[in-house]
């Protein structure tokens, strides 16, 4: 399982300590991509839990989708 996924920000985000979850004590940061909230872990990695290991998918719009191929402009 792998995702596309599109990311706007051209340099790191730092971490406060208000970024702290009060009640878990924690930060969880977002490692599937798929947050609303990004970069912090907001559950949308749910929607992850029935991928198929040698499948890539990207997300729009609430739905899923199967990559079958990418085209970058170096192709032929
Ligand atoms: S790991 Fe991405 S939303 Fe939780």
């Amino acid at each position: 399982m792998t995702r596309l996924v599109e990311l706007e920000a051209t340099g790191p985000r730092k971490l406060e300590p208000s970024d702290i979850d009060e009640s878990k004590g924690d930060i969880a940061v977002c490692q599937c991509g798929l947050a609303e909230s990004f970069p912090f872990c907001d559950g949308s990695h749910r929607q992850t839990d029935d991928e198929e290991s040698e499948t890539t998918y990207v997300y729009e719009n609430g739905e899923r989708s199967v990559v079958e191929r990418v085209v970058t402009t170096d192709d032929e």
